[in-house]
């Protein structure tokens, strides 16, 4: 099982890609070298990740409810792995779409969201096969530090909102020895450019979202257009 907080302990992944992105930002290392479908059967073992303790669910119930807009709406959980998230989100009366690499994750997400209001595609987080579709949100949990360009997929990701959409991003910088993520100054900085308000919440002094107390740099953006 491979975790975004074991990198101080198992060996770092591979980076895809040396060259920087076009903003010049590059990514200090990416996971895209991981097999996610390999992964997907464990994933949810993690407390954040299956959220099975009835706590930690509840602790990412309650952000999400601030993040997303009160009324029902339509969410992108892109790089969705199994629904986490989505189900969440379905569970606070939204409809979700989400988009995922790894067929496996795409079919453990279809699993736990039997019956509900969402769909689920395999594609590229960077440019999600979703067509003419518009969003009220673009979620993204721990997806856009890995990507090669995070600039280059903020600009898409900003043109799949509809007016007054909002971007949800929630990622972090992982371990202190060889710490590997996107610190929120890079990103504030990168949405600047293009959202009219933008908020971060610093999110490593709430244990219940680990289910363990940590002490890396972890935050959430909620950035409107
Ligand atoms: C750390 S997991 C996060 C999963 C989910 N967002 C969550 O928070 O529980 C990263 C996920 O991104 C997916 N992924 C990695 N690169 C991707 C890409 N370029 N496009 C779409 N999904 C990608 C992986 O398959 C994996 O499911």
């Amino acid at each position: 099982m491979t975790n975004i907080d074991d990198h101080e302990t198992s060996r770092p992944p591979e980076t895809s890609s040396n060259s920087p992105a076009a903003d010049g930002f590059s990514p200090v290392s990416t996971h895209l070298a991981v097999d996610w479908d390999a992964e997907a059967a464990t994933f949810d073992d993690e407390p954040d990740h299956g959220l099975r303790d009835p706590a930690v669910k509840e602790a990412w119930a309650d952000r999400l409810r601030d993040w997303l807009p009160r009324h029902a709406c339509d969410v992108l959980d892109l790089g969705c792995g199994t629904g986490s998230l989505s189900l969440l989100a379905t569970e606070q009366g939204h409809r979700v779409t989400g988009v995922d690499a790894a067929p496996a994750m795409v079919d453990l997400a279809r699993a736990k969201l039997a019956g509900r209001p969402a769909v689920f595609l395999v594609g590229d987080a960077a440019a999600p096969p979703v067509g003419e579709e518009r969003f009220d949100v673009v979620l993204v949990r721990h997806l856009l530090w890995a990507l090669p360009d995070p600039g280059r997929a903020l600009r898409h990701w900003r043109g799949l909102l509809r007016p007054g959409g909002r971007l949800v991003l929630v990622e972090g910088v992982w371990g202190t020895l060889a710490p590997v993520g996107i610190p929120a100054e890079r990103l504030t900085g990168l949405l600047t450019p293009l959202a009219a308000d933008i908020r971060v919440e610093r999110l490593s002094q709430d244990a219940r979202l680990w289910g363990k107390q940590v002490t890396d740099e972890r935050y959430a953006v909620v950035a409107r257009l």
